[in-house]
């Protein structure tokens, strides 16, 4: 398993561009099982995420080809004879978004059977929502050694779904099958995420019929078949927003590009507020900081969109550490979402959790040590914590990291990093 080494005190200076969303990726390439035509997504990270779903989503007989076209990273994706509708558990433990393939493959054919998933362990994370609103659309549903096995024989039916809680998964995995169900679904309390909005504007531009985009109620006319379309990923707010809180904790000057200002506003007015410099341009943000001047501690709780991501409270935590002061973090969307805080400890940050609660008393200088990823999103807060740490700081388990950012030290190291990976080195002892 590779490490990545960090060498602190390097400040940033330079340019990063934004690789399109691994959340909305995922959930496009899952929309490809809906129509028998060509869906050309551009803009397409290339992380081991979408590569483990497009393993599974050729196993289903679709076409996947990946390729630099005239837009940059592209995949083409031809579903034009579903031959298998069987999601393996060595397939689907390996991400748990691949969960969503269910519903689209039940709205094209009639039948699916799709392992329960894997993916990060923040949480519980059950799929309760998302089994109820297949139920609802009609689909008869069973549950036997650890598979989902569903059939809607007549195809799937509207019906209004209201959810008892936000799940963004279980939105996305109801809009996915609703488009081909017959008659109107209306989904109440649905999630608001950015990349909801992009996937449902992408079924639109593929012939479904979705009213009440970005708003908590979405209302879809179902539709006999969808056409295929050539659609841009929306770019990835979470790795702006782990970029952005990067540039402040190195200190320096960073400009993100291909992005979007206002898909990280609850991040940005954080970061202000602790004394970061944020100027939004035409395409993304500039992030400057002056090292010299300490920030200060600012209290964050994460909420559903537009609220603080749950997905970017790791890194701040990680900006905290060295800030004057007490911050106070709540974590309200996951439980036992704070495995990171232990490894940021190894650095010397003096974290205290009490349930679903963090106070980082901020300190003067962290240490480099070796640490291990625990989840996606907490890899890269020790990552950003090593940008400052005194000496070399060693992050062991980097496949967490793989899943979702798109060449990381390629874009730190172009902006002065001293970060390098190490290859195949055995950390499965942890530290
Ligand atoms: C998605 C994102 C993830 C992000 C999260 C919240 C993807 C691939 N992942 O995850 O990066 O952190 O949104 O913004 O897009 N829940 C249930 N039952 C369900 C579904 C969810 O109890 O059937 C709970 C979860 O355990 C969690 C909460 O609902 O506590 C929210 O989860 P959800 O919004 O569904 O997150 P994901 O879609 O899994």
């Amino acid at each position: 398993m590779d490490r990545i080494a960090i060498q602190g005190g390097a400040q940033l200076f330079g340019e990063i561009p934004i690789s399109g969303a691994k959340n909305s990726a995922i959930k496009l390439m899952a929309a490809s099982i809906l129509t028998d035509q060509p869906l050309r997504l551009t803009n397409m990270p290339r992380l081991a995420d979408t590569k483990f779903l497009g393993q599974l989503l050729r196993q289903f007989g679709i076409t996947v080809t990946e390729s630099d076209g005239p837009d940059g990273q592209q995949t083409l994706f031809d579903a034009k004879a579903i031959t298998s509708t069987f999601a393996p558990y060595e397939l689907v433990r390996q991400m748990r978004a691949s969960f969503n393939v269910l519903g689209p493959l039940l709205a094209r054919t009639g039948h699916a059977r799709v392992s329960l998933p894997g993916g990060c362990t923040i949480g519980a994370r059950p799929v309760d929502l998302h089994i109820d609103a297949l139920s609802r659309l009609g689909a008869s549903i069973e549950l036997d050694e650890g598979y989902v096995s569903a059939t809607a024989p007549k195809g799937l039916r509207g019906a209004e779904i209201v959810f008892p809680f936000v799940s963004v998964g279980a939105t996305e995995h109801a809009l996915l099958a609703a488009v081909l169900a017959n008659g109107t679904t209306v989904l109440r309390n649905a999630a608001r995420e950015p990349e909801i909005g992009d996937l449902a504007r992408c079924l639109i531009a593929m012939g479904a019929r979705i009213q009440g985009l970005d708003t908590d109620v979405l209302t879809i006319d179902g539709v006999t078949s969808l056409n295929g379309t050539d659609w841009s990923v929306i770019p990835d707010r979470i790795e702006m927003g782990s970029y952005a809180v990067a540039a402040a904790m190195a200190g320096g000057e960073v400009r993100l590009t291909h992005a979007r200002a206002d898909l990280i506003q609850a991040l940005t007015d954080k970061m202000i507020q602790a004394g970061v410099e944020i100027t939004p341009t035409d395409d993304g943000v500039i992030v400057r900081r002056d090292p010299a001047r300490r920030l200060k501690a600012v209290d964050v709780t994460t909420e559903i969109y537009p609220g603080f991501a749950t997905d970017l409270q790791a890194q701040f935590m990680a900006l905290m550490t060295t800030a004057e002061g007490t911050s106070v973090i709540h974590e309200t969307i996951f439980e036992n979402r704070f495995m990171h805080a232990p490894e940021l400890a190894r650095l010397g940050a003096d974290i205290a959790v009490h349930a679903g609660e963090a106070r980082v008393n901020g300190v003067e200088v962290l240490h480099g040590a070796p640490v291990m990823a625990t989840d996606l999103r907490a890899s890269v807060s020790l990552v950003i914590a090593g940008l400052v740490a005194q000496g070399e700081t060693t992050v062991g388990r980097v496949y967490h990291l793989d899943r979702g950012f798109e060449r990381l030290e390629e874009k730190l190291g172009a902006c002065g990093a001293q970060i390098r990976r190490i290859h195949g080195e055995d950390d499965s002892d942890g530290h």
